[in-house]
């Protein structure tokens, strides 16, 4: 007698904080262009909830709504990832999945990987292999953890192998893939915003940012920076003499935005040469960065960019755990040295810094890769093992 052939639980493909939509996006569109693939559900944790720092990112990458949101809000580290523990594990009882899907390094990516490998869900982490060596950053924990515990480890760059292989982790289940983030990025770069409009929209001094030979743009929200009145403001100093040279644009996110405050550092701004903007969206921030000077940034996905479009990017930090952006790309680790960033600038300024070039599979089809890897073994993980 022929058993009924069960359908296979869903691909539970997470997100959580504003880097992670523009990696789930294309992965999605690639497992639902595979016709042998499972169906895609699509959780959010609602790590980040504001309009501008979720929404308008969706609508740009053309990502569906949410099947689930857990709506967990903002917290502590241990609140908010105990809380998406907590939401989350009712979601895949109900609708238990054929594997969880997590990219990057947000509490969201760690918290959804725990509760599925206990629970005896394959896990597959998009983005493996990252490291800074530096456990004070809250992202290093959590690769480092979602890295030892899921099944499935899809890199960006071949160093990543040897930093798990060091971790123990066998190299059978570690496959270089390309960058998703790029797959987004080349997809999308026909529709980025020019910076004209992004001014317009923001009654920002066009007069200013038009007639000088371009401008840098800003973004800064890691805790080393920001959340330490001294840190913040050693940062806001440099920036303030830079912008004496080039004007800066500085779309602020809301953890920058309510220190700055905190810490009565607003006077620190000069507006005359720095346009202070929200938050701004993907197609917005895609033409900020193509069309800048230079780039000053604490992101790990802006490093990336920079590389894939060849803009100068100067990373305030001391470490990144993405070295192929400094080996090959346009990215010097500056930290808060404010001799060396101001010979970078000038560098940039006189000659155009740094050349790079893209890395390898940094081409657009990661996403396809990676379906065309996971569906086969979702496939094979179903077949009965007979005795
Ligand atoms: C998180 C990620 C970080 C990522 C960043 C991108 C972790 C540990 N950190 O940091 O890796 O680079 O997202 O933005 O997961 N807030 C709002 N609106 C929102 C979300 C946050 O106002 O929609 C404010 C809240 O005051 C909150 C603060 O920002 O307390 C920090 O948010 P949180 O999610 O804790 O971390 P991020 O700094 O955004």
């Amino acid at each position: 007698m022929h058993e009924l052939a069960q359908t296979p639980g869903p691909i539970t493909c997470v997100v959580g904080a504003r880097p992670n939509y523009m990696k789930v996006a294309p992965v999605i569109r690639a497992l639902r262009a595979d016709a042998a693939a499972p169906r895609t559900m699509l959780v959010h944790t609602g790590q980040h909830y504001d309009v501008a720092m979720n929404d308008r990112l969706f609508a740009d990458l053309k990502l569906r709504k949410p099947d689930v949101n857990l709506d967990v809000g903002s917290g502590t580290h241990a609140q908010q990832t105990a809380e998406i523990m907590r939401r989350f594990e009712p979601v895949v009882d109900a609708s238990p999945p054929s594997c969880v899907v997590v990219v990057g390094d947000v509490n969201s990516t760690l918290a959804c990987s725990l509760v599925a490998v206990k629970k005896g869900i394959p896990v597959v982490h998009i983005e493996a292999g990252l490291r800074s060596f530096d456990r004070t950053m809250p992202e290093e924990i959590n690769r480092l953890l979602t890295d030892q515990i899921c099944d499935v480890l899809y890199t960006t760059e071949r160093a990543a192998a040897e930093n798990l292989r060091r971790e123990g982790i066998s190299l059978e289940r570690v496959h270089f893939v390309g960058n998703v983030m790029i797959d987004s990025l080349l997809a999308s770069l026909q529709y980025a915003v020019p910076p004209s409009v992004v001014f317009a929209h923001n009654g920002a001094d066009t007069v200013l940012l038009g007639e000088e030979r371009g401008f840098g743009l800003v973004t800064l929200h890691r805790p080393s920076n920001v959340d330490e009145q001294g840190s913040l403001a050693q940062a806001l100093a440099i920036l303030g003499e830079i912008s004496q040279e080039l004007p800066l644009v500085c779309p602020l996110h809301p953890r920058t935005r309510e220190r700055i405050e905190r810490f009565g550092l607003w006077r620190m701004v000069d507006v005359r040469r720095m346009v202070v903007l929200p938050p701004q969206g993907y197609l917005e921030t895609l033409g900020l960065i193509k069309d800048a000077t230079l780039v000053i940034t604490d992101s790990g996905g802006i490093q990336e960019e920079t590389t894939a479009l060849g803009v100068p990017c100067l990373t305030m930090r001391e470490n990144t755990e993405r070295p192929i952006t400094v080996e090959q790309g346009t990215n010097v680790v500056v930290g808060r040295d404010r001799t060396l960033i101001r010979r970078c600038v000038a560098e940039i300024l006189a000659a155009g810094g740094k050349r790079g070039r893209v890395p390898e599979l940094w081409d657009g089809r990661a996403s396809e890769r990676i379906a065309a890897h996971l569906v086969p073994w979702l496939a094979r993980r179903a077949e009965p093992v007979y005795a």
